[in-house]
């Protein structure tokens, strides 16, 4: 087990009504507010109002930046960050779901940088000096953005979406009402479902034997709880407890908690990152595609006993049975509620995806040599995902 420090600052108010406190927690950065959205739900909602109406009650000065893209651009994050330098902004104000987030944080970096923000992607030795404080409204129970130190960002010119972190980057303050999350659609519900599922289960893999049992009880914990809200939240998307769980446990999924004892090695996300860089799907549909796909590849004798635990523990497979019945009754399962429970499209074909770049997105994820995840990943393994998933 390796030793570590936990260090998350940022105040979570949770629940209905907390806006109330916005104004005051705005405040302790400075009076000039840039307030970033994406492509207007916010205002479909009557958030925006509300909004608008608890800065102007606390007397600060708004800006706005609007259109943030799912999947968000590295020349909105330039744009947002040159409002920043040209207005002297004192706090940035980040409102939707991981995309809007992930831009803000940065714009709030890129405010004190005079180049092009992808830099910090392209190489990411260029470090981050300075960000603007930020404060989030969580409107998309998904990506843990709200709650952690890193983003993702897309080049469209270059077919890149690159993640980066840095404790710099984490919201100050992240306001959490799961009643703003009843909107959110069938279908945004699931992917961001799949996606929590996904922090969850990367970690869960990664961490072998070496960790916490706490924490390995934790994530078996959280996987459950999105098995059990994802699909009540689907069929009666006011249900504020389904909303509610489904809200914290996308926090805690990737705020560092369960990932803390161990290495961070990740398969799933960088094999859906190139997907989403290539073609633009949503994040979590891609995860539920590659997931499978990528259990059934390193499934073999060696990984067993971690296939055997996950079937057992999170999906109560008999424990009676031969071990590898319940690796596979276990991936099965996983297929059953990615593909039956939350509806979501299990293959690429159907998407309009052939192999035409699979060879490029396997050799940039190997470009360093294999991706050191759970079980090592060659180019030709990360090929041979990609062709599963057709
Ligand atoms: O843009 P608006 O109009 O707000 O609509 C959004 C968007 O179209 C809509 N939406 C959000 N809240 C809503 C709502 N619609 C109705 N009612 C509401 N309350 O949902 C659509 C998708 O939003 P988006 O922010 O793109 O989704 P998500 O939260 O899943 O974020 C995905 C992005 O985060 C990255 C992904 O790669 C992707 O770029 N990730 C960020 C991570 C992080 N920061 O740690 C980790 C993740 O693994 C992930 O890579
Ligand atoms: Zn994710």
């Amino acid at each position: 087990m390796n030793n570590f420090v936990y260090d998350i600052p940022t105040r979570v108010y949770f629940g209905t009504g907390q806006l109330v406190n916005l104004g005051k927690e705005l405040k302790r950065f400075g009076t000039r507010v840039l307030l970033v959205y994406g492509g207007g739900s916010i205002k479909r909602t009557g958030l925006y109002d509300t909004i608008v109406g608890e800065i102007s009650k606390a007397g600060l000065e708004l800006h706005e930046f609007s259109g943030i893209e799912p999947n968000p651009r590295h020349t909105s994050v330039n744009a947002g960050a040159a409002i920043c330098r040209e207005k002297n902004i004192d706090v940035v104000l980040a409102v939707g779901g991981g995309s809007v987030i992930d831009a803000s944080k940065f714009i709030c970096a890129g405010r004190y940088y005079n180049g092009d923000i992808w830099d910090f992607f392209r190489d990411k030795t260029t470090p981050i000096e300075r960000a603007l404080p930020l404060v989030t409204i969580l409107t998309l129970a998904a990506t843990g953005s709200e709650m952690d130190p890193g983003a993702v960002i897309s080049n469209m010119d270059t077919h890149e979406k690159i993640g980066r972190a840095d404790p710099k980057l984490l919201p100050k303050v992240s306001f959490l009402d799961p009643t703003l999350t009843y909107t959110v659609s069938k279908y945004q519900t699931a992917c961001g479902s799949a996606d929590i599922f996904s922090h969850i289960s990367e970690t869960y893999f990664a961490r072998k034997d070496n960790g916490l049992y706490m924490l390995d009880k934790f994530a078996e914990g959280i996987m459950k709880t999105v098995i059990r809200n994802a699909p009540v939240a689907m069929e009666d998307p006011e249900n504020y407890e389904a909303r509610a769980n489904l809200m914290w446990a996308g926090s805690w999924a990737i705020n560092n908690f369960i990932r803390i004892d161990t290495p961070n090695k990740w398969s799933c996300h960088p094999l859906e990152h190139e997907l989403s860089a290539f073609y633009d799907i949503t994040h979590g549909l891609g995860l539920a595609i590659v997931t499978p796909r990528w259990m059934r590849h390193v499934l073999n004798e060696e990984t067993l006993p971690m296939f055997v635990r996950f079937g057992v523990e999170v999906w109560e497979i008999d424990y009676n049975l031969p071990d590898m019945e319940i690796a596979l009754e276990g991936i099965r399962s996983l297929e059953d509620f990615l593909y039956k429970d939350l509806g979501l499209t299990s293959n690429l074909t159907d998407l309009g995806i052939t192999d035409e770049h699979f060879e490029e997105m396997a050799a940039r994820i190997t470009k360093n040599g294999p991706l050191m995840g759970f079980a090592p990943l060659t180019k030709e393994d990360c090929l041979a995902i990609y062709k599963a998933c057709l």
